[in-house]
């Protein structure tokens, strides 16, 4: 399994330094769940800066008080997908940068034996398919819950997929370039692997009970 995130043309890793401190202090097992979130939240912010760089924009009309110039709208919906529960930990940070995105859900958890998706929930904007989708989880372990995510996207014709997380595992990055190789990953940090449970090492443990106390 190639271990450099430069081994896999569909990932792209934030080397910055911000984005990098506040990783390491979320993955702090002391973290309270109310500094994860807000750690989590701001990482999702700085991403979105340069996830969003290639959206598709229209050129407008704009008067100033002083005279009339050109600017530039998003000139297709945005929609932010979480994946219920942990994606639910980024959506703000997202949100602070693209207030006028709408939040699709999509509700999956992983088997604990089989390590299996099971989907439960979904709630999409009709057109979800005309503009660029952000399906958002902090973890991408072995793939299966971001990969049927992607298919239920696909299914409901959207084209234009990026997904956001915090830690992926490189299995997890595989499966996606595999599966979907059209869909970009972004991510704080390539980890070494998962280990027998399928959690990721070094990982951060479980995103869903770090966010919401739950562990
Ligand atoms: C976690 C995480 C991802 C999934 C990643 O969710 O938030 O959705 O596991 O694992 P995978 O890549 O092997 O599918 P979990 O199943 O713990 O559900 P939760 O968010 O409701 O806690
Ligand atoms: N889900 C998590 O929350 N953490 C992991 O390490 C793997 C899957």
């Amino acid at each position: 399994m190639p271990q450099s995130h430069r081994d896999f043309e569909n990932l792209r890793i934030f080397e910055h330094p911000l984005i990098q401190q506040k990783l390491t202090r979320a993955r702090q097992r002391q973290a309270p769940p109310m500094e994860f979130r807000r750690l989590l939240n701001e990482i999702a912010a700085l991403m979105t800066f340069e996830v969003s760089r290639s959206l598709p924009t229209t050129e407008v009309e704009v008067h100033t008080p002083l005279e009339k110039t050109t600017g530039i709208v998003l000139s297709q919906p945005v929609t932010l997908v979480p994946i219920l529960r942990a994606g639910i930990g980024m959506t703000e940070g997202v949100l602070a940068l693209i207030p006028e995105a709408r939040v699709a859900h999509v509700g999956i958890y992983r088997d604990e034996r089989s390590l299996m998706p099971i989907s439960y929930y979904a709630k999409y904007p009709a057109d979800i398919a005309a503009g660029p989708v952000f399906l958002i989880d902090p973890m991408l372990a072995t793939g299966g819950s971001a990969c049927h995510a992607v298919a239920e996207l696909k299914n409901r014709k959207c084209k234009d997929i990026k997904f956001i997380c915090l830690v992926a595992a490189p299995e997890g990055v595989q499966r996606m370039l595999e599966t979907h190789p059209d869909v970009t990953v972004y991510a704080a940090s390539l980890d070494r692997q998962l280990n027998e449970r399928g959690y990721i090492l070094p990982g951060l443990g479980d995103a869903g009970d770090r966010i919401f106390g739950t562990a």
